[in-house]
């Protein structure tokens, strides 16, 4: 949801920003810009489109300068268009803001400011924030940008360069994530790491009410009063190969293709093959104090929402407790019921949804445990939360999510075992059978995998329908809205998840023979029942694709095409069924000539409501 970047340092400034931006592009894709500052004026480019339409603007441009800014824009206030697009300029044009957030308060401070003698050239609410600065500056670009920001209300991540000191930039941020990186007397400001990796693994990380001021001597950190703060650099893990296609047409295909090893690293070094124990002291809610929750709510949007609809099968059957499972959009402003014998988690692979992060906060008001499920080391939800259970996924790019669900669900199964054990339900001979089927899933996925190519054949069937039904049952229910949220968000087809036995109460009056049905139907304790309802749509002529165990001869001629996966434990066929449904989803869209990593109107993080 809008990407900012900023460079100071000794390098040509314009590709280092160029190049950050394709990395934070994922965020946001309506249009983008970048400000360089030299002694004598701020150069501006801005274009609606993609960082591609960007770099063709900018062409053969030598442009370069002290310091600059850079934006990748998902348009909220003001449609997307050049003179919408970001960096936003005061009226002299000598200050530039790039932003991501939104400014609540921004109408009633355009009003004052236009009394004030401002000239606005947009529509957008950041405009406000240059010329707040500009209303402030004195002379310090730090104590200007301090008092603008007492006056913003909402969520702000802010990079700001000025004429006035063009070898300086100061950020800001109230809300959505800003991170610092420092190298070798070169310096960034950022949304997220993902453009810092192949310059520098120490990061310091903005918390809100936080600035940075950074001078090509170093960095110095303060509040939004001016009062210096000592900040802990980190040093990240992650390598900048992690960020690169490696020969992947799209990084949907590639993150599809990593789930089997970011199963194996959830997994690692978490459970015991010898003796079905699970360790998860790491995540800094003890034994005795899960021992004492009653009940779980589990808070959380899209693929997340999806992972913990999977997680209440697994807790529920192997903890014997009971979970809720809410969207966070709803949770947040629901009446809802909650104390503090409850432990709420909020899964999110950024960590920085906004829905997701508000929804805690309501939550943490009638005191229950909480804990973050998440992908991202610090990130906002992480650090408000009591204890944190990563998942290892590494960044994932492709805006669809796919790795970060396996890894959820693999953090998921943990968790539930956990509890489990830890609430006396389940006993170490059992926990070990668990767990032995757990760790032979990744190698289970990549035999999956390695049919890829018979699932790209039967893609080219259905590039033309535009409409798809989507069936599970159980555990697998999750796994149907999954599916079927794969293929509309990255093909633009129609597509709905329903549970099978509800398909007679309306959904099936839509079957004909130009809505196929993909079923989930991996052999469990409703494997006859969705036998079933595959048997009332077939009766009604529509093509029934169906996932479903290899070894199944049953389903053989019960539906037109069988997608085989191996056969594993009922609770853990979600890690396996999940699959071809990305890779149709994949094909699908990537035959049609989708932009399967971008696709339209969509952001990987929502940071805003
Ligand atoms: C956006 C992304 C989805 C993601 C959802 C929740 O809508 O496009 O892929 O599932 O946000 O994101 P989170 O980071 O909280 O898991």
């Amino acid at each position: 949801m809008c990407g900012i970047i900023g460079y100071l340092g000794p390098k040509a400034v314009i590709p280092i920003l160029v190049d950050g931006l394709k990395k934070l592009e994922y965020r946001g894709y309506d249009s983008a810009g970048i400000a360089v500052v030299d002694e004598s004026r701020i150069h501006l480019k801005r274009v609606k489109g993609k960082i591609c339409d960007l770099e063709k603007h900018l062409g053969s441009d030598t442009l370069d300068g002290y310091c600059g800014v850079g934006h990748t824009r998902w348009a909220t206030h003001g449609r997307p268009s050049e003179e919408n697009a970001h960096p936003h300029q005061d009226c002299t044009g000598s200050l530039v803001v790039v932003h991501n957030g939104i400014i609540e308060n921004y109408l009633s401070l355009k009003k004052k400011l236009i009394k004030e003698g401002h000239t606005f050239r947009t529509e957008t609410d950041t405009e406000v924030i240059a010329h707040l600065i500009e209303k402030y500056y004195q002379g310090s670009l730090e104590k200007a940008v301090q008092q603008a920001a007492r006056d913003l209300e909402g969520a702000f991540a802010i990079a700001v360069i000025s004429l006035q000191e063009p070898e300086k930039i100061v950020a800001a941020k109230n809300g959505p994530p800003a991170v610092i990186g420092l190298g070798g007397g070169e310096y960034f400001v950022s949304s997220d790491l993902n453009p810092l990796l192949s310059h520098t693994q120490e990061i310091v990380f903005l918390e809100d009410g936080e600035m940075a001021v950074i001078e090509s001597r170093g960095v110095k950190f303060c509040d939004f009063k001016g009062k210096p703060l000592e900040k802990k650099v980190d040093h990240i893990t992650w390598s900048p190969l992690m960020v690169e296609k490696r020969g992947f047409k799209h990084f949907m295909l590639k993150e599809i293709f990593e789930q089997p090893q970011v199963v194996r690293d959830t997994l690692k070094g978490r459970v015991s093959l010898d003796s079905g124990r699970v360790f998860l002291d790491e995540i800094g809610i003890s034994a005795a104090a899960l021992k004492r929750i009653n009940r779980v709510v589990i808070i959380a949007c899209g693929t997340s929402y999806h992972a913990g609809l999977v997680g209440k099968y697994l807790m529920e059957s192997l903890a014997r407790i009971p979970v809720d499972v809410e969207y966070a959009s709803e949770y947040r402003y629901r009446d809802f019921i909650l104390d503090k014998d409850a432990l709420v988690m909020v899964i999110s692979q950024s960590g920085e949804t906004a829905d997701s992060l508000a929804a805690l906060r309501a939550a943490k008001k009638n005191k229950p445990l909480t804990l973050a499920l998440c992908n991202v080391v610090k990130s906002s939800i992480t650090r408000e939360s009591d204890g944190v259970l990563y998942t290892h996924a590494g960044p994932e790019i492709g805006v669809a999510a796919t790795k970060t669900f396996s890894a959820q669900l693999a953090a998921l199964a943990l968790f539930a075992l956990h509890l489990a054990l830890v609430k006396g339900c389940l006993d170490e001979k059992r926990s070990l059978s668990l767990i032995e089927d757990l760790q032979r899933i990744p190698h289970r996925m990549e035999n999956i995998l390695n049919q890829a190519k018979h699932i790209e054949d039967l893609a080219l069937k259905f590039l033309t329908f535009s409409h798809f039904l989507y069936l599970g049952r159980g555990i697998n229910f999750p796994v149907a809205l999954e599916g079927a949220l794969k293929l509309k968000e990255i093909s633009y087809i129609h597509a709905e998840g329903y549970p099978g036995g509800e398909m007679k109460h309306g959904p099936i009056a839509l079957i004909d023979e130009k809505m196929p049905t993909m079923a989930v139907v991996p052999r469990d304790n409703v494997y006859e029942k969705m036998l079933s309802n595959i048997s009332e749509i077939k009766t009604r002529v529509g093509y029934i694709l169906a996932v479903a165990f290899e070894d199944d001869k049953e389903i053989q001629d019960k539906v037109d095409t069988v997608l085989a996966i191996p056969s594993t434990h009922p609770l853990f066929t979600p890690f396996l069924t999940t699959l071809p449904l990305q890779l149709f989803a994949y094909y699908i869209a990537a035959k049609r000539g989708a932009d399967v990593d971008q696709p339209r109107n969509l952001a990987k993080s929502v940071t805003v409501e």
